[in-house]
């Protein structure tokens, strides 16, 4: 159903992406694929799509990190236990596969995957290495997904470029990573500084876009038509002016609307729950930036309607009534655009999504 709002799992359930799909399927031909989109516009969907729709040919492993947006770091122990969740969903003949590396023990009946984070730890390297080996012996594909990857940047004492460097040169295996927070996933690989252990390696990028006007109508269309009702244009039209074209907040409409057969309801509702959520995630964003909060949520509701740098500036600037260098200026911009939070077009930042400009129009900070 094109209004349900889990992620879908059933191309006929996923409007309009074929091209995307299309892009997806050949970019894991290469190494390591990035899936980027800003939140809610279907990233998740389209890799369980194509999950689905090749399982019988590749062998996937399903990390997702978007639970740890809210932490302010993440430990080794949280990605391990991330890779043994993952491979405890794997049928029993693969799991036995597993056998002899160090840190992972297989214990029947049952076939549960346990994975060592302590003494014996088991090493990604190593593991790596036995997927290769798996996607070779089975002649399938060993893809391994890191949905929400911008939040392993925050994982402490541990670098994951290594492996992945390492898999990216000598194995046999594909990394898909998706990311809403865009900057952040560039800013997580380093692939431009030469300290990096991924400097300079290729990735192949795919792209996904809001909804357009058109597409959005349509989505809304087929998504009625789907279950026998027929809406008005007029509505159609108000659900766009008022929510955009992000998937997300038009599928949460249409579920809104199948259950109170209301409009202006729907909207009202869809609106509640995104500037809720919205906030939630600026909150997530603020965790590791807590001095720099006041000045977050005043660039935010200054740059709601599109500002200028120098906008943001004179603003910030009148209300400390302090000098501000200009460093920290770009610094702040950057972060935010980074996050998603805001996108830069022509020199001027205003927010990636109308909610999120809806989310911060009035000073918070007051
Ligand atoms: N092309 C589409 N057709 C139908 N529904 C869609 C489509 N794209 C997204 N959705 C719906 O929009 C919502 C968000 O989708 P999904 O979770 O896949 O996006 P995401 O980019 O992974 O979001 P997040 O950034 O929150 O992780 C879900 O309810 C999903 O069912
Ligand atoms: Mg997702």
């Amino acid at each position: 159903m094109l209004f349900d709002p889990k992620p879908k799992e059933r191309r006929e359930d996923l409007f309009d992406r074929d091209d995307e799909l299309s892009k997806l399927r050949l970019g894991l031909n290469y190494p390591i694929t990035l899936l980027l989109g800003i939140r809610r516009s279907g990233k998740s969907s389209l890799i369980k799509v194509l999950m689905n729709e090749e399982k019988n040919n590749d062998i996937w492993l399903y990390i997702d990190l978007r639970k740890y947006e809210g932490h302010a770091y993440l430990t080794y122990r949280h990605l391990i236990s991330e890779f043994e969740r993952a491979l405890n969903t794997w049928p029993e003949w693969l799991k036995k596969l597993l056998h002899g590396i160090r840190g992972i023990s297989i214990s029947s009946p049952g076939i549960e995957v346990r994975l060592s984070w302590g003494k014996n730890r088991v090493e990604l390297a190593d593991l790596f290495d036995k997927l290769s080996e798996i996607s070779e012996r089975e002649s399938k594909r060993v893809i391994i997904v890191f949905d929400e990857s911008q939040e392993l940047r925050k994982l402490k004492g541990y670098n994951i470029l290594y492996p992945l460097a390492y898999a990216y040169d000598n194995l046999k295996l594909h990394f898909l990573l998706t990311g809403s927070q865009i900057g952040m996933v560039y800013r997580f690989l380093r692939l431009n500084d030469p300290d990096s252990p991924l400097f300079g390696r290729a990735m192949y990028e795919v792209f996904i876009k809001p909804f357009t006007r058109e597409q959005a109508i349509e989505f809304l269309k087929a998504g009625f038509r789907e279950v026998g009702l027929s809406v008005s244009n007029e509505y159609l039209e108000d659900a766009y002016n008022n929510l955009g074209g992000i998937p997300g907040w038009l599928t949460f409409y249409g579920f809104n609307y199948l259950q109170s057969g209301n409009h202006y309801e729907s909207i009202r509702r869809t609106l509640e729950y995104a500037i809720d959520l919205i906030k939630q995630e600026f909150e997530n964003f603020l965790k590791n930036r807590e001095e720099a909060r006041e000045r977050y949520y005043t660039l935010m509701m200054i740059c709601s309607h599109g500002c200028r740098w120098s906008d943001a500036k004179r603003y910030l600037e009148a209300k400390e009534g302090v000098r501000i260098d200009d460093k920290k200026i770009t610094e702040l911009l950057q972060n935010l655009v980074d996050s998603s939070f805001l996108m830069k077009e022509n020199d001027i930042y205003k927010p990636s999504d109308p909610l999120i400009a809806k989310a911060f129009e009035t000073d918070l900070t007051k």
